[in-house]
């Protein structure tokens, strides 16, 4: 039994040292909720199975279904945005919507495909009539994403927005400070950019946007080996 315990004590550990020192204390009366061996999934379906269990917070009551995430399960590049809208709470995928047909466009822009890369969110579950998740909310659901990573381990993720970069990167910068510059946490380089959905509504942020993404690119295949 000790040897369990530690076990999920280490375990703990590593998902709390992924994260933005902000955004930790909400990681462990999360955690100890779930303590159990069951805790740590050694797999994406059997993360994906406990996800679509939890009722950890009240998004789950309005929500129709857990928006797990979509894409390579060993993808070294990975994309986080907000939360499912509408389109997504029907389909059950993540960017499915007007902003999803959108991050298609910028990823064939940049020569990617949804296939090769991982999409997920901050928050799984719909928040009603589209609101901005709390971060109480964004801190409750965050073990989830943490163990996304933990298991897909990328190489890059990359915010789209400011609840995703705000979560990950740092709770106290304004998405238009943080987007555009690197920053290195645990082996794995962040990169924030205005979410897709900002763009629809403001097209002066598209250039923005497109000189992030040709960093991303550009680090991107540089990991692959490839000449930039
Ligand atoms: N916006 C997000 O942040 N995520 C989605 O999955 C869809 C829209």
């Amino acid at each position: 039994m000790e040897i369990v315990y530690g076990v999920i004590r280490m375990s703990e550990k590593i998902l709390f040292d992924l994260l933005a020192p902000s955004s930790r204390r909400f990681l462990t009366p999360v955690l100890s909720r779930q303590t159990g061996a069951e805790s740590c999934p050694e797999t994406l379906d059997e993360l994906a199975a406990k996800t679509a269990d939890c009722v950890c917070c009240a998004l789950r009551n309005s929500a129709s279904q857990v928006v797990f995430g979509q894409g390579n399960p060993h993808a070294a590049l990975m994309f986080v945005g907000e939360g499912p809208g509408a389109e997504e709470d029907k389909q059950g995928q993540p960017f499915v919507g007007a902003a999803g047909q959108l991050l298609d466009k910028i990823l064939t822009a940049i020569d990617l495909s949804r296939e090769e890369v991982y999409i997920a969110n901050i928050v799984k579950c719909r928040p009603p009539e589209n609101r901005t998740p709390s971060v109480k909310e964004a801190g409750t659901c965050l073990p989830y994403l943490t163990q996304q990573i933990a298991l897909i381990q990328p190489k890059i993720i990359v915010c789209l927005g400011s609840v995703a970069a705000q979560t990950l990167i740092d709770s106290k910068q304004k998405i238009s400070q943080m987007r555009g510059t690197w920053h290195e946490k645990n082996g794995i380089r962040y990169i924030a950019t205005f979410h897709p959905a900002a763009l629809l509504r403001d097209p002066s942020r598209k250039r923005p946007v497109w000189e992030d993404m040709k960093k991303v690119r550009d680090a991107y295949q540089e990991i692959l080996g490839r000449r930039v």
